[in-house]
């Protein structure tokens, strides 16, 4: 069986992308070989089989052995070890959690239920470089794919909810810190129920401006009870690099033409972090290229893939399954709140979630692994 080499297993994405491959029981078709950047020759974990030792995971011979690697390790290791790989004349399938590779000419984003056409038209042609795509973008696609596939969208604005989990660990801890912080700061009048709620508010606003209040993670700023419309480096034309995605890696993905340029696809908006831990909501609005009638878009999007949902655009149903809360830890890509907009009938709004860690950076990946493995 193929040697496959795994780097960047133990972080928050690797750890999530381990447990999907065990639940799809991946190792049993591979024999893996587990690298590490600080623990070579140390044990492996419980799916190695005959390699049960770490490798240097900037050992470009043991690397080189692999017939396929997939890492999550992160842009910095991709960055570094990528082009020396490559200059050393390996010709193994990369397949890339990491941004860094996403749009160079011989990457294809994947996204299998989206752009399966895509990948086996670069697989036929020699590709082997496989990049996973920006997680509001991935789940965006996983949601809409329907409407993009039938060729209805003129343009996508995408306002986001984004999780903590996308800045990474040490921000889903740090936001559960500020949350606790400011429960402790109002204990006391919490539990009685007489006490005044804006003296309760005023000590929450103070908590939060506090210079003691645990921020180091999310660059001095609050989260908790707060939000941040700004996520990323700034790019051009007053974007945020998580809004410029958007646009450039939507068409990618689709084969269409490079953002900004003719017979691209316009898709644009704000991207905000919010207080939920793992799951990524956006609300779109879509200009139809023509006036469908909703009937017919909800069988769109329901029939494009085997994990979007539709949810009536009702208030109970909304509440209870288009929620971060009802959609973390699973592969479900609910939508909902389908309506023609006041602005015309050609203007769709809908809203979606989706988990930041599954749809939104390791599924893909291992479906990769999955593609070359048949
Ligand atoms: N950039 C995303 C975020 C996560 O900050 O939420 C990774 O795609």
């Amino acid at each position: 069986s193929k040697l496959v080499g795994l780097v960047g297993w133990r972080g928050m994405v690797g750890s999530v992308l381990m447990d999907r491959m065990v639940e799809e029981k991946d190792f049993d078709l591979i024999e893996p070989l587990f690298f590490s950047t600080s623990n070579a020759g140390g044990a492996a974990p419980a799916m190695a089989k005959n390699e049960t030792r770490l490798q240097d995971a900037f050992d470009l011979e043991a690397l080189r052995r692999c017939d396929i690697i997939i890492t999550a390790q992160g842009g910095d290791y991709t960055k570094e070890i990528f082009p020396k790989l490559r200059a050393a004349g390996w010709h193994g399938h990369w397949i890339d959690a990491a941004s860094t590779l996403r749009m160079a000419e011989d990457a294809v984003i994947i996204l299998d239920p989206v752009n399966r056409d895509v990948i086996d038209r670069a697989l036929a042609a020699g590709g082997r470089n496989w990049i996973g795509g920006n997680c509001t973008v991935s789940l965006m696609l996983m949601a809409m794919g329907g409407l993009f596939k039938a060729d209805l969208v003129e343009w996508v604005s995408a306002m986001t909810y984004q999780a903590a989990s996308g800045a990474g660990a040490q921000n889903m801890r740090e936001l559960l810190q500020q949350m606790g912080a400011l429960h402790d700061a109002v204990k006391n009048e919490l539990a009685d129920p007489a006490s005044a709620i804006l003296e309760i508010d005023r000590k929450v606003a103070a908590t939060l401006r506090s210079p003691d209040f645990p921020t180091q993670h999310f660059r001095n700023v609050p989260l908790a009870g707060s939000l941040i419309p700004w996520i990323d480096v700034p790019v051009e034309h007053g974007q945020s690099k998580e809004e410029w995605k958007g646009g450039a890696e939507c068409n990618k993905i689709l084969g269409k033409p490079a953002f900004r340029s003719p017979g691209s696809i316009p898709i644009d908006g704000l991207c905000v972090r919010i207080g939920a831990m793992r799951c990524h909501s956006q609300g779109l609005t879509v200009k139809l290229k023509k006036d469908v009638p909703l009937a017919e878009i909800e069988a769109l999007l329901a029939g494009a893939n085997d994990w979007v949902k539709m949810v009536p655009n009702e208030r109970e149903a909304t509440e209870r399954a288009l929620t971060p809360a009802a959609v973390t830890g699973t592969l479900s890509v609910p939508v909902g709140r389908l309506h023609k907009l006041a602005m015309g009938p050609e203007y769709l709004g809908a809203f979606t979630v989706g988990d930041q860690l599954l749809w939104g950076a390791a599924e893909p990946l291992r479906r990769m692994l999955r593609i070359l493995l048949q």
